[in-house]
């Protein structure tokens, strides 16, 4: 549990908030390229860290991110006219580079510097492999990306998508680092119903069978540069142990251990868009071989209507509900004001949940924690521990910043996202830590089977 005061000094994320000043020293994946498809495209609007910006393609390609109301008297960026250096915005012509300069007041008289004064709120952005990543920080300049895999590896060998949750993004997030839950919310009551994360592979392999069978693991946590390991254990063949270590990466980052041969990695990035949303993006990649066109069918679709760890292409409403607002709003046909549907026969005979499918399932229990979850209430197990850590983890980097003037890990140093989950069956005696030291270093290009 967690005190009222620890609760919201974890979850609240606003601008001046002590986590939210944590947040926005780490570059954050704001937008997907795919919904700024071209030069001049549509802008869009989006809310970051609860703040609303508009975000458009100028002319020379380059992504802007910019307030959402113009500084002249406030009227919607969102209606603004992309063009070459910036956006102009539909009233009265001001126009706004991607820096936040004001370049041009058409309206003003020529001889007037006025336009020298004025500037817009910005925020620098970075396009790398499909992710349009965005800085709120105060450094100047900012410093470089996290050498995250998912995001490193070619467009062909990896798949990204988003869903939006409504509800804070820790208790999202936390869904991820609790292992436990898996064998209860995710499992079958048979084998032909096919229901846990790794949507890539039809048959179960070894690890699989092991953390089914195994309802109680046993974890070990270690703090890691920058972020959290955590360790969960189960019951594997005679004195040896099957384990599972789920890589917590501050801010918000989180990577899945694999199961079997050639085994594809996913995660998610929980980015805040204010106290009670979060995007969630999750990601599935292959360190060195394309995705087959199998394996992206099997990401995209629905199989025997049930969703996988990705949202299905008919997880979404057709469109959002105000145009414009691709982003943060992206509407999911079930979850937030409606629950999901439960077919209480297939719980019944087949399925543990009832629940259609992996992130219904995960995004059932989170929003239904309530918008932010009161953490007084808990009464927490041996299975939280991974959980406890990264709270007090978030919290630590937050007070110190805050108290000190300490710059959150992980920042300076992109070196320390080039890291994977992994896991491996551990004879008693040995170490989970060195047994899977090498499988956990990214070496671009390199894969390791997984049990
Ligand atoms: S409100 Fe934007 S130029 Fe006047
Ligand atoms: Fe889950």
């Amino acid at each position: 549990m967690l005190s009222a005061n620890d609760n919201q000094y974890l979850t609240q994320v606003g601008p001046g908030t002590a986590m939210g000043s944590s947040l926005r020293h780490y570059w954050i994946p704001a937008i997907l390229s795919t919904e700024l498809p071209a030069i001049n495209a549509a802008p869009l609007d989006i809310r970051l860290l609860g703040e609303d910006l508009t975000a458009f393609r100028s002319g020379d390609g380059s992504v802007g991110l910019v307030q959402s109301n113009c500084p002249h008297r406030g009227a919607p960026l969102y209606y603004g006219r992309p063009e070459d250096g910036g956006i102009r915005c539909a009233y009265h012509g001001w126009m706004f580079d991607t820096a936040g300069r004001c370049i041009d007041m058409p309206n003003e008289p020529e001889e007037s510097n006025f336009k020298d004064k004025v500037t817009v709120a910005a925020y620098p952005c970075v396009e790398r492999n499909g992710v349009v990543w965005a800085y709120m920080g105060p450094d100047v300049p900012p410093p470089p990306l996290p050498d995250l895999e998912w995001n490193l590896v070619p467009a062909p060998q990896s798949y990204v998508t988003k869903r939006i949750e409504n509800c804070n993004f820790m208790q999202a997030m936390e869904g991820e680092i609790d292992s436990s839950h898996s064998a209860f919310l995710h499992s079958s009551l048979t084998n032909d119903v096919f229901t846990t994360p790794v949507a890539v592979k039809l048959v179960r392999s070894k690890g699989e069978r092991y953390r089914m069978q195994d309802q109680r693991p046993r974890f070990q946590v270690l703090d890691t540069n920058a972020g959290v390991m955590v360790g969960a254990s189960y019951a594997a063949e005679e004195e040896s142990r099957y384990w599972r270590i789920t890589q917590f990466l501050l801010p918000f980052h989180t990577l899945i251990p694999p199961y079997g041969a050639s085994p594809v990695l996913s995660g998610h990035a929980w980015v805040p868009i204010d106290d009670t949303h979060t995007m969630a993006l999750c990601f599935t990649y292959h360190p060195s071989l394309p995705l087959s066109q199998e394996q992206r069918e099997i990401l995209m679709y629905q199989r025997n209507g049930l969703e996988g760890l990705h949202p299905s292409v008919d997880a979404y409403e057709p469109s959002p509900a105000i145009p414009g607002d691709a982003t943060w709003r992206t509407k999911m046909k079930h979850g937030g004001d409606s629950r999901f549907p439960i077919d209480r026969e297939f719980q019944n005979t087949k399925s543990f949940s009832g629940l259609p499918g992996v992130w219904p399932q995960d995004t059932a229990m989170q929003e239904g924690m309530g918008l932010i979850s009161n953490r007084a209430r808990e009464h927490l197990g041996t299975t939280d521990m991974g959980i406890i850590k990264v709270r007090k983890r978030l919290i630590a980097e937050a007070h110190n910043l805050a108290n000190h003037g300490a710059t959150p890990a992980g920042v300076f140093n992109p070196d320390q996202y080039a890291i994977r989950a992994a896991s491996a069956v551990v004879e008693s005696g040995s170490s989970w830590v060195e047994m899977t030291a090498e499988t956990r270093t990214v070496q671009l290009g390199v894969s390791y089977d997984a049990p």
